[in-house]
């Protein structure tokens, strides 16, 4: 093939170098801070740590529409990421980032941090009881992992604190939900009934970042909590009270989140009361009927419960009076927490079905 004479000069040519522009390497003189030097304290270098001067500042409002990280020179040219919360209150937590450090330093495993070997054949009632809770409980650790997924691409990254704690939140349960099915698989059971009705959909149905806490955070895990304190009669061998201790535990940073998060609200956007008791109107009512004799999926727990902690079927009645003081414990730790929150109010308007559970207010 033939080339023409300035094609061949071209290309013989040394190649045009561009010319530099390296201005970005100045960006920080137009007023952004430079020469802060982050260390670490006593727990390492944590967020707490890097978070001071003008970036640690949790604007009110965000003018940010953009993945653009808080502190970051914003660009023109940057795409809109539509949707996301550009409020503060929408989403924050005041301990959110401690509470991140706290889940990654607390991580287990399931494989080999429960001492499976001290699971022992048990009575046929008692190993079918601890698999239907197994089951529920699987159930149940699903869709807290799903409730707050279905949030992060609402998290602006100005509020990224509370987008990395969520996510801490999902590895969490993601291991809970295999440890109550490695416990239902690990000594001759499996997994029972699925749960009757729609009991757990009202958390999944949420579409605001509060009404998600409050129901998930704060009602349905407050429960589960107050549930896993209980572990130590509900578990039949070391395992089992280890794994509801250790599940226990992450889910004190799930709950300690929502409670932040609820009452941030009620501290700076008061008038929120209502919308807020609607919600729990809503979830106390579907997720009461979970948790009562009066209902299929209440009989499966409130049952089970009944048979572990009071040794088996011949001791049911036993076993019922200490399922319903764990009942009890739940809704007063329930009513403690929106307390916590300002929302003691809530005592006075608590769906009929729990009411009978609250103790008198102490003075
Ligand atoms: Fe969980
Ligand atoms: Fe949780």
């Amino acid at each position: 093939m033939a080339i023409d004479v300035d094609t061949l000069q071209k290309l013989q040519a040394e190649p045009e170098v561009a010319k530099l522009d390296l201005s970005w390497l100045n960006l920080t003189e137009n007023g952004h801070p430079w020469g802060m030097r982050a260390k670490p304290g006593k727990r390492g270098l944590t967020l707490d740590e890097i978070e001071i001067g003008p970036v640690g500042e949790v604007p009110e409002q965000s003018t940010n529409r953009s993945i653009r990280a808080r502190g970051s020179v914003p660009r023109n040219d940057a795409p809109r990421v539509p949707g996301s919360y550009i409020g503060r209150a929408d989403v924050y937590s005041q301990n959110a980032r401690l509470l991140y450090e706290e889940a990654v330093q607390r991580q287990w495993s399931s494989a080999t941090d429960i001492p499976w070997e001290t699971i022992e054949p048990l009575p046929d009632d008692i190993e079918r009881a601890m698999c239907q809770l197994c089951t529920f409980l699987t159930e149940v650790e699903f869709i807290a992992g799903d409730a707050p997924g279905q949030m992060l691409p609402k998290i602006n990254p100005e509020y990224y604190e509370t987008k990395l704690f969520l996510l801490s939140q999902i590895m969490d349960e993601a291991r809970h939900l295999d440890v109550f099915r490695k416990r239902a698989l690990a000594n001759g059971g499996g997994l029972m009934s699925a749960t009757p009705g729609d009991v757990l959909r009202v958390i999944i149905e949420a579409k605001d970042f509060t009404e998600m806490s409050a129901m998930m955070h704060v009602f349905a895990e407050g429960f589960v909590q107050s549930m896993f304190r209980m572990g130590e009669y509900i578990g039949q061998n070391e395992a089992e009270k280890r794994i509801f201790r250790l599940c226990g535990q992450d889910e004190s940073r799930h709950l300690g989140f929502g409670v932040m998060h609820l009452k941030h609200v009620m501290d700076t956007e008061p008038w929120r009361r209502e919308e807020i008791h609607h919600y729990l109107d809503k979830c106390e009512e579907a997720l009461s009927l979970g948790s009562s004799v009066d209902s299929d999926a209440g009989n499966y727990l409130v049952e089970s419960l009944a048979i572990l902690m009071g040794g088996g079927v011949d001791h049911f009645d036993v076993g019922m009076d200490r399922a319903m003081a764990v009942q009890r414990k739940r809704v007063n730790e329930y009513m403690h927490r929106l307390t916590v929150a300002g929302l003691g109010d809530r005592r006075e308007r608590m769906y009929p079905l729990l009411r009978p559970f609250l103790d008198p207010p102490k003075n």
